[in-house]
């Protein structure tokens, strides 16, 4: 995450960076900066902590001048001090960058920057930016930032200045910038809200572009220079809608959030080229003999996800167990467990206990951790971040698929530290996982959303469902019954779809809607038995299928197309679907989807 914020006209830039960050708190509060330019310097304020800090600091002694960048920051790489606050500057302080995303390749850069006789101040990825827009300037601002991304690979929205020029220059590849058009005045952002106070003129940066703000105007062109036209966008969003981002509720914008959570889960921790997974944590991958992995609701059926992987994958035995559970039942655990807690807000109080129950046991402890800071991280050994952002919906969706994706890290990075997967086995596995941003994103396009609209106004009415889901794909059926309930208040129940004729069977009537995820898999043909015996007995089949899966879409009511998977990364594809059938089912009863009855974000009492 992190929030940027840009201003060049005729106003302090002070007061609109300090409002705009203020306005992009969400995105990260773990330092706060600005560098404001008046005539021939430009002088950096920064400060760990909240914004406050910053703001109270700055209102004592304020900046002078009229252009400015600004940062509030959610630290991947450094500790949160005032130090790896952004901005950064160059040694000679003249040139100044503020950056959001990750730079996958920046050791190596780092490495030859410093071979090059540049010291570096901070221990962040985004120095080298400053570094390298350094070294190829030759008089031109945006010439030299074009050559300095050519180098870069990774994310990033980045604004730059420099003493020299009266000139902002930005860009941006998958981290968001947007640019607001005033007169005499431009203002730049990571998100819409920071900049509506000053203008609803908003142009939204694509992919790859770049831009360089005057006073009175701006030119967008490609990384390689060539000009790019983007319309001018009116926005009429009020507050609240802004924040949602245009969006009707928190969850609808999260679960569009998730190509850009899941890109920031894997950012930096694949390397295609050696199988290799880098996940920057201390632990002895071969110091354990079983994982117990703890967790509850929507992180619990993410561990239950993960058990699969890491079994599969890694050959470990893992025990999943629910937090409220674990921490009463006495468990055996030794100096020879690992234990991984699950938790987006890394505050619910079983998960804590629980962890607490399993340290006291002499266990090594893993999390796999949403929230910087949290209660959890500051008693765990080790925490992997998911890195989803903010995720205010109660219902969790952005948190669950970054959480899984995390697993399929893990798992890979035990299996190749364990020997359990060949080079070409761990190859073929990072590239399915490096594709699922953009399978995500496939799975959110208006043709997909639209039918699962229809199909989930067709039961709406339903007063039970039922989820089917075998191997890796069963925690996606649990899940999706999950959603279904917490927020359209439908009873919904889930089982392994072996499990069906044990039992829930005499259930099913022609008024029970069943989702069965039937996606891609080597037990494919034993879910479409399960899916035979639902028929012969009047229920109606809702089909989660692979694309062009048309054999099998016959034995279905309705069939809701995903894409292609490998079946090891396919949950989180396949629990977008489902988060959008929820969402439609409960949005057509009229329910509050961000704030279901009874139920709280973060769970701190027992
Ligand atoms: C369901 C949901 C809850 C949480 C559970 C754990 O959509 O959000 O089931 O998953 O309360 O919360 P965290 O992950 O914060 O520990």
């Amino acid at each position: 995450m992190c929030g940027i914020v840009g201003y060049i006209g005729s106003r302090q830039a002070q007061d609109v960076l300090i409002s705009g960050l203020a306005r992009l708190e969400y995105r990260g509060y773990d330092s706060a900066g600005v560098a404001v330019a008046d005539g021939g310097q430009v002088v950096v304020k920064k400060k760990a902590g909240k914004l406050a800090n910053l703001s109270g600091e700055l209102e004592q002694q304020p900046l002078p001048g009229t252009l400015g960048i600004g940062h509030t920051r959610w630290a991947t790489h450094g500790l949160p001090n005032d130090t790896n606050a952004h901005p950064h500057t160059t040694e000679d302080g003249r040139l100044v960058i503020i950056h959001n995303g990750i730079i996958e390749n920046y050791l190596s850069l780092k490495a030859g920057l410093i071979e090059r006789g540049h010291t570096f101040q901070s221990e962040t990825d985004s120095e080298v930016l400053a570094h390298l827009i350094e070294e190829a300037y030759a008089g031109d601002l945006e010439a030299a930032v074009r050559a300095a991304l050519a180098q870069v690979r990774g994310a990033y929205g980045i604004v730059v200045t420099h003493v020299d020029h009266r000139e902002i220059v930005a860009a941006r590849t998958v981290s968001p910038l947007v640019m607001g058009v005033g007169e005499g005045e431009m203002f730049l952002a990571s998100d819409v809200p920071a900049l509506l106070p000053y203008t609803r003129d908003m142009v939204f940066l694509h992919d790859g572009d770049m831009v360089v703000l005057h006073d009175d105007g701006y030119r967008i062109t490609d990384l390689q220079g060539n000009p790019q036209e983007r319309p001018i966008d009116r926005i009429d969003w009020d507050a609240e809608a802004a924040e949602k981002g245009g969006y009707d509720s928190y969850m609808l914008k999260e679960i569009y959030e998730q190509p850009a959570a899941l890109t920031n889960t894997l950012m930096g921790r694949l390397h295609d080229d050696t199988g290799e997974v880098n996940l920057d944590i201390s632990l002895d991958p071969t110091a354990f003999k079983r994982i117990s992995v703890i967790a509850c609701g929507t992180a619990y059926y993410a561990g239950l996800v993960g058990e699969y992987l890491i079994e599969q994958l890694a050959r470990i035995p893992v025990e999943v167990d629910v937090a409220s559970e674990y921490r009463y039942r006495n468990p055996l655990v030794s100096e020879h467990t690992l234990a991984i807690v699950v938790s987006q807000s890394g505050e619910t109080i079983d998960t804590l206990e629980a962890l607490r129950e399993a340290k006291k046991g002499g266990a090594k402890t893993l999390g796999i951790i949403n929230a910087k800071g949290s209660s959890m991280t500051r008693e765990l050994d080790d925490t992997l971040y998911i890195h989803a952002g903010p995720e205010i919906g109660v219902a969790s969706t952005k948190a669950y698929t970054s959480m899984v994706g995390a697993f399929v890290l893990l798992a890979l990075w035990l299996g190749r530290a364990r020997g359990t997967l060949t080079d070409a086995q761990a190859q073929e596995l990072l590239r399915a996982t490096r594709e699922l941003p953009r399978l995500v994103e496939e799975a959110l396009n208006p043709a997909r959303v639209a039918e699962i609209k229809r199909v989930a106004e067709k039961y709406a009415q339903a007063r039970d469902y039922l989820f089917l889901g075998r191997g890796v794909n069963a925690p996606t059926a649990f899940e999706g019954a999950l959603k279904l309930k917490e927020i359209s208040y439908i009873h919904a129940e889930a089982y392994a779809a072996g499990e069906m004729k044990h039992g829930p069977i005499a259930l099913i009537d022609a008024n029970l809607p069943v989702v069965v995820v039937a996606t891609e898999s080597h037990l494919l043909e034993k879910t479409i038995s399960n899916v035979q015996e639902v028929r012969a007995r009047s229920g109606k089949v809702i089909a989660l299928l692979s694309d062009g899966d048309t054999e099998n879409a016959a034995h279905a009511d309705d069939v809701l197309y995903v894409p292609r998977a490998h079946e090891m990364v396919s949950p989180v594809v396949n629990a977008v679907a489902l988060q959008l059938l929820a969402y439609f089912t409960a949005t057509y009863l009229g329910k509050d989807v961000d704030k279901p009855r009874n139920l709280a974000k973060s769970v701190t009492v027992e």
